[in-house]
């Protein structure tokens, strides 16, 4: 019991072997959620990235009781939901797909509606709108904004009780790519002043650069998570470059490394050496046998190569990869 406490000092949202099936009697079952887990820390900014389908808003409308999960536990900020949501819902703001607001209400009579509602003092609005840039705007009827517009202005409705912990999904959705960057700002700066941000996306590119930490789903499973630097490191393989001061020497330096026990793929103008703890061990191999090593570097790969790589969602030539890639379970 000692461990799972230290656990809910710090993790803001816990979920464990998290299941959902969609059933319909047209189209059967679809297996949405397959024993997905999920941990976030307090203070982060955290990416939930998957490909389209891979089951990231299921996962999020679970979390809110918006849908029945058909096994598994979720906790919010210390408590079980959806027990005990009703103690939790004043601390959480979330905006999940694209919410619906009146087309003939201005952002500020929008607002200012749901702040009397949730008890919120009407001071607040004008502090919202500021944040999501929306002040000189505010007046209009929403029907005459951009998706972007609406976009920013539903992160200002979750940002009106100034909750713990704010739940996006796919907030990037719609944005230009200077919305997108004033977004990245925005939550940079919640989470500068103590909230913790879950920010879900389909496109890496949109979220990599501000996320403290990453949970990559696929086909309702998490297949990476952690700090997004080790995420990195665990999926780069740990490989080095090895160019030699002559070109020559490169298969025989590579018979010389294999030999000493490291893998090695031999490449026109380089070596690609993997299974090495230190990179300096491959100079010292190769000095001992009088080769020169003239470039020694590791192998660097980004998040989005992890992503793809892992989601299997990397593009493969004169194929179309299909979107649907859930599950289909038999009723
Ligand atoms: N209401 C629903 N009924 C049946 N299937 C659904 C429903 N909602 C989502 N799904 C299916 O569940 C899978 C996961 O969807 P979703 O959670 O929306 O993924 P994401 O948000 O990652 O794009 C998809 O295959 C989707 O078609
Ligand atoms: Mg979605």
């Amino acid at each position: 019991m000692h461990t799972q406490y230290v656990v809910g000092v710090t993790a803001v949202l816990e979920i464990e072997g998290l299941r959902k099936t969609y059933r319909s009697r047209r189209k059967g079952a679809r297996r949405a959620l397959d024993g997905f887990d999920m941990v976030v820390e307090a203070g982060q900014v955290h990416g939930f990235l998957g490909p389209n389908g891979s089951g990231k808003t299921t996962t999020l409308r679970t979390l809110l009781g918006l849908i029945r999960p058909n096994g598994g536990r979720m906790a919010i900020l210390g408590e079980e939901v959806p027990a005990r949501l009703s103690s939790v819902a004043g601390r959480v703001g979330a905006i999940v797909e694209s919410p619906q607001f009146f087309p003939h209400f201005s952002a500020q009579d929008t607002l200012s509606l749901l702040a009397d509602a949730g008890e919120v003092p009407q001071a607040r609005v004008a502090e919202v709108l500021e944040l999501v840039g929306l002040r000189d705007r505010a007046k209009e009827r929403v029907k005459t904004y951009s998706l972007g517009m609406k976009q920013r202005l539903a992160v200002a409705s979750a940002l009106l009780k100034n909750p713990q912990l704010l739940i996006l999904d796919e907030p990037a959705n719609g944005l230009d790519p200077g919305g997108i960057r004033e977004m990245r700002d925005l939550m940079r700066q919640l989470s500068a002043s103590g909230m913790t941000v879950v920010l879900s996306s389909h496109i890496l590119g949109e979220v990599q650069q501000i996320c403290d930490s990453v949970t990559i789903i696929s086909l309702g499973r998490r297949v990476a998570s952690g700090p997004v630097a080790e995420v990195l490191a665990q999926h780069s393989g740990g490989g080095v470059v090895v160019r030699l001061e002559s070109a020559g020497d490169l298969s025989s330096a590579a018979q010389v490394l294999v030999a000493a026990g490291a893998r090695v793929d031999l490449k026109p103008d380089h070596l690609l050496v993997t299974g090495v703890d230190k990179p300096a061990w491959v100079t010292r191999t190769l000095a001992g046998r009088e080769l020169y090593v003239s470039e020694l570097a590791p192998v660097t790969v980004d998040l989005e190569s992890v992503f793809l790589e892992l989601t299997g969602t990397a593009p493969v030539a004169g194929q179309h990869r299909q979107v649907d890639q859930s599950v289909e379970v038999p009723a």
